[in-house]
């Protein structure tokens, strides 16, 4: 995204960027919320809603990015650094035990 900055292309890689995250949003979450009720994982209310609160997110980016926001770009950058740091690198982790305890690898 940012070599699409400098180019002058941040729009049309901005848009594939997007769909890729709705379908990342799509297919991972639908798989953990899934293995949380079977396992009937502990934290899963807070996690889930960390979920709808990145689908929104990416439904309000979408819905900027049709009115031609330039902070879009900085801001899905931003956004997207902090649901790696925070999310994946951090709250992803808390349910690895107890899917490894129900059998999950
Ligand atoms: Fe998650």
């Amino acid at each position: 995204m940012l070599e699409a900055m400098k180019q002058g292309q941040a729009n049309a890689i901005i848009t594939q960027t997007i769909s890729e995250i709705e379908r990342y949003a799509i297919t991972h979450f639908q798989k953990e919320e899934f293995f949380f009720q079977r396992f009937n994982f502990q934290g899963s209310a807070e996690h889930i809603k960390e979920h709808q609160d990145f689908r929104e997110k990416v439904s309000s980016f979408k819905a900027e990015l049709r009115t031609g926001e330039v902070t879009l770009t900085i801001e899905l950058l931003y956004f997207l650094k902090d649901w790696i740091d925070h999310h994946i690198l951090d709250i992803d982790k808390q349910y690895s035990e107890c899917f490894r305890q129900n059998g999950l690898k």
